[in-house]
């Protein structure tokens, strides 16, 4: 597995710049490779700036949209209406603002109680997989917590161990909501690309763990198989490595 490669800007604003860019490469590199771009998008507050800047110029016009496949790296199991599902903060964001088919997004069906299993069942049909295969997402994106959780796989929880799953159910976060969907490790460490976004001084010691491969948080084990690990850190995010 190669080294993270790590990317510190001065700030949040400079952070969500260089984050479109690193979307657009992606997009770009994978519809060059094999005609289709298949994203993972994170929750959380972070990528907010990421997402605005995706329905602007001038990443709105270079991003091939009929070409982008949306999924989610996890979902809060709160009504679909609620403000803190993770897919319509995305889809107020950006989603409603550029012209992806809307059969290109997949969000997680976190409302059924066998979500997992249909989130599952709807990442084998779109990647044409075979029981054993994993999905290599072409980007993952995902946010880390204070105490090193990434998408809502937890330290401790029992989710963080899954490894015949693509998604799974979690009902005891200690981030609200408690009850989440969330894609398991094996697929993270499938993708061809993982970019951790984070910023402030709240997470310069969870992002010095990640970096540094801790495997006592979740975090620290995300690391792709045959992919490339980016962190896109501010300054203060950055500040303990
Ligand atoms: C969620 C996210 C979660 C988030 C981190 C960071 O649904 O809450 O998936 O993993 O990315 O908690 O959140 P912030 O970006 O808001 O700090």
């Amino acid at each position: 597995m190669n080294p993270p490669f790590i990317s510190v800007l001065d700030d949040l604003g400079s952070l969500t710049d260089e984050a479109a860019l690193h979307f657009v490469d992606a997009a770009r590199e994978a519809v060059t490779e094999h005609g289709v771009f298949r994203v993972a998008l994170a929750g959380g507050s972070t990528p907010a700036g990421l997402y605005r800047h995706l329905s602007l110029e001038p990443f709105v016009s270079v991003i091939p949209w009929s070409r982008v496949f949306v999924f989610w790296g996890d979902e809060r199991c709160v009504p679909e209406c609620d403000i803190s599902r993770n897919d319509l903060s995305a889809r107020e964001t950006f989603l409603s603002l550029v012209p992806i088919p809307p059969e290109n997004v997949h969000p997680i069906p976190a409302a059924f109680p066998d979500g997992a299993e249909r989130y599952e069942a709807d990442i084998r049909r779109v990647f044409g997989l075979t029981r054993g295969e994993w999905p290599r997402f072409d980007l993952v994106i995902l946010g880390i917590g204070q105490d090193g959780h990434t998408a809502s796989l937890f330290p401790g929880q029992a989710a963080v161990g899954e490894s015949e799953k693509l998604a799974v159910r979690v009902t005891s976060a200690p981030k609200p909501p408690p009850e989440r969907i969330t894609l398991t490790l094996p697929v993270l460490n499938a993708a061809a690309r993982v970019a951790f976004l984070a910023a402030g001084s709240d997470k310069a010691a969870a992002v010095k763990r990640a970096v540094a491969g801790d495997p006592l948080i979740p975090a620290g084990l995300v690391r792709p198989l045959d992919g490339k690990l980016h962190f896109l850190l501010d300054s203060e995010a950055a500040s303990l490595i």
